[in-house]
């Protein structure tokens, strides 16, 4: 279990005041002059030694993708950071913890990180949703501006640096990066193709970088403490502490920050109390919030929480959003909500995903029911490889894999209810 000296969320539970006084007593904003003093490269670099790979979900390596931001100004553009705040992935409830009770850690990673990147200013988009999260965060925005922390000559360090934040409106689709920076451009929030990338063209046309709230929060931390601490946590390709979020049947829901890798038991039983009706009653766990494949009871257990572990079980650590389902849980209605999530939230802009998600769904229902064939259920995963891979964005493969998932584990008992439809009424069959 990780020990509390090597927690970097010391707030998380907000048992203190997330203000900028008791913020400094917990060691945010010490001598970040000097941080920044270590020069643009060498932040990167340590960062790349840390091995953090990206919060949001992706786990695209941090370090290198700061590392793609332009060294020289083309033609006087300035270059944005934007921090993904729109924490919107079913299950997910991390980066709401962060912003209502660390939210200094978030600013001052902001600076470091804008700073590295040669950025102009730092945007941080919040879930419309999270409204006394906003509250929270506009006035630590502002309580850093007064004491000269942001600002012109942000803490003292002869860098010029803004933080702006936006609320976003409630839409699902303007967490995926382009569609952020759309929105940001008080546009309607729909993705746009990749490459180019960010980086390259991002918001107004200018070099970007997306990073998610916990991976800038982190940030200062790592780099007090260097990157060889954080990357001593977990394992190769898998480096760092992690804020996990349980939610379903466990004795205790929560958000707690631990070591990556992490066995699947351990972290259950340490942190959540064990599974509700005990371990004979786990049924299945989708480990990394609705966009990633359940994974049955058996497979899980012994699974290291991380990028490649899950890879392993045919899963994905994504946001790190642990959704525990017991044997009371319809598993087929579970699967056809997150369908309608999916159908609901698309942006409608590529055919696969504005007609698929539809399709999908309406034969999850009939599936639910078991008013279908089993001809059906070989259809409905065709209709799951027709929409992964060929859409814009990442929402398509995100409607498509927890379907797959369904089909790929409970097949039987997809079967099971037709036959009992059908057994119950015999003409249904005809
Ligand atoms: P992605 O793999 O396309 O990109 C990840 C990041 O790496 C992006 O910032 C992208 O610009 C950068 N990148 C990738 N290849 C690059 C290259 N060759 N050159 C330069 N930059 C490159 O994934 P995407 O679509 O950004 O995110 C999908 C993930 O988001 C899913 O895995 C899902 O788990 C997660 N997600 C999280 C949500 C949340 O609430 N936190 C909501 C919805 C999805
Ligand atoms: Fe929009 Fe879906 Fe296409 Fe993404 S995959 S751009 S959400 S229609």
């Amino acid at each position: 279990m990780l020990a509390d000296k090597d927690r970097i969320f010391t707030n998380l539970y907000g048992f203190q005041d997330w203000g900028l006084k008791a913020a400094q007593q917990r060691g945010d904003w010490d001598n970040t002059k000097d941080l920044i003093a270590r020069g643009n490269d060498s932040i990167i670099d340590e960062m790349k030694a840390s091995g953090l790979r990206g919060r949001g979900g992706a786990g695209f390596p941090t370090g290198m993708k700061w590392s793609f931001m332009p060294k020289e100004s083309k033609d006087g553009r300035p270059s944005f950071l934007v921090i993904n705040a729109d924490e919107s992935e079913p299950g997910s409830c991390k980066d709401r913890e962060i912003i209502r009770h660390d939210p200094h850690k978030l600013i001052e990673g902001a600076l470091i990180a804008g700073f590295a990147m040669r950025a102009r200013a730092a945007y941080i988009y919040i879930r419309g949703e999270y409204i006394r999260e906003a509250e929270v965060l506009q006035a630590a925005i502002e309580e850093a501006y007064d004491a000269g922390l942001i600002g012109k000559n942000a803490s003292g360090s002869g860098y010029d640096f803004d933080v702006f934040m936006h609320r976003g409106a409630g839409a699902y689709i303007c967490g995926e990066e382009t569609a952020m920076i759309e929105s940001l451009e008080g546009k309607k929030g729909q993705p746009r193709l990749k490459p180019p990338f960010p980086a390259g063209a991002g918001l107004y046309g200018c070099p970007t970088t997306v990073n998610n709230v916990e991976s800038i929060a982190v940030v200062p931390t790592i780099l007090r403490r260097g990157g060889a601490w954080f990357a001593s946590f977990g394992r190769e390709g898998n480096a760092g502490t992690k804020l996990f979020q349980i939610s379903g049947h466990v004795e205790k829901p929560c958000v707690v920050e631990e070591a990556m890798s992490i066995p699947f038991r351990e972290l259950i039983e340490k942190h959540a109390g064990g599974i509700r009706g005990g371990w004979d009653n786990l049924l299945a766990v989708i480990p990394g919030g609705s966009s990633v494949p359940l994974v049955p009871a058996e497979q899980i257990m012994d699974a290291p929480m991380d990028f490649d572990g899950l890879k392993e079980v045919g899963s994905g650590l994504g946001t790190a959003a642990v959704i525990v389902m017991d044997k009371s849980t319809d598993i087929v209605r579970a699967i056809s909500r997150i369908s309608y999530f999916y159908k609901h939230e698309s942006c409608g802009q590529c055919t696969p995903c504005r007609e698929g998600t539809g399709w999908m769904w309406r034969v999850m229902e009939r599936l639910r029911v078991g008013e279908s064939s089993s001809r059906e259920i070989d259809m409905l995963y065709e209709v799951t490889k027709q929409v992964e891979g060929h859409t814009i964005c990442a929402l398509g493969d995100a409607a498509a894999w927890p379907i797959q998932g369904l089909l790929k584990h409970f097949r039987p008992e997809l079967e099971r209810r037709i036959e009992e439809r059908e057994n119950a009424m015999p003409e249904a069959a005809e």
